[in-house]
């Protein structure tokens, strides 16, 4: 008899169980989607104060300095490794996992079918070194003022500077609306 009733009561066991990783899940996405805007805005900020000061030359820093500064602060403040990955990269140092670019791929395969690159981001719990992770990327669209150092007509005096930093240079020829690439962040759970 016992064990029919524990029968009985498995698929709710299980179904209360999906529920609780469903709604740490969203906990996660919820906190991921705070972060990437938080660093989206202090970029933008960044970017725009610098180029309004001293045009794109002085801006490049920012991207370069800032950008992984920023990165390195918020990973600290919510345990969360937060990075920006693209599939054209400027630096090597951002190239992204196998994971990463299955979903930057899915984000251009998403644009094609007329999504929001805005509102574009995936996660998905993962196996890693053993251990689950959570994983979430978030899509950031090319904006007017990427332009100068990611578009199609780049500042000579921008342009030979950016060549003499990254001689390997694939993240330029971007339009307004592209996916530049995205942010990525991953936490263990
Ligand atoms: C003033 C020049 C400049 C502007 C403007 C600029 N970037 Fe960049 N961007 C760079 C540089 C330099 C790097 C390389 C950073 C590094 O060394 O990590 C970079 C790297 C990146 C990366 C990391 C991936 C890679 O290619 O290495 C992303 C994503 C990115 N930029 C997005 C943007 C977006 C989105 C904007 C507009 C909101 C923007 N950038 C505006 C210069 C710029």
């Amino acid at each position: 008899m016992k064990k029919y009733l524990l029968l009985a009561m498995l698929p709710g066991i299980f179904l209360a169980q999906a529920q609780v990783h469903a709604d740490e899940n969203q906990r996660h996405v919820a906190e991921s989607k705070v972060v990437v805007k938080e660093f989206m805005g202090k970029l933008k900020i960044e970017l725009q104060t610098a180029v309004k000061a001293g045009g794109p030359l002085k801006a490049i820093e920012v991207c370069s300095k800032v950008a992984p500064d920023i990165a390195k602060a918020q990973s600290m403040q919510h345990g969360m490794k937060v990075a920006r990955t693209s599939l054209k990269l400027r630096n090597q140092a951002n190239a992204p996992d196998a994971w990463e670019t299955r979903v930057l791929q899915s984000f251009e395969e998403r644009k094609q079918k007329g999504e929001d690159v805005k509102k574009m981001a995936y996660f998905e719990v993962v196996k890693a070194d053993g251990k689950q992770t959570f994983r979430f990327m978030k899509a950031i669209p090319t904006g007017k003022v990427c332009l100068s150092c990611h578009g199609e007509k780049i500042e000579p005096a921008v342009k030979a500077k950016l060549d003499k930093i990254y001689p390997d240079d694939k993240a330029i020829g971007f339009k307004l609306g592209d996916v530049r690439g995205a942010f990525t962040i991953q936490k263990s759970m």
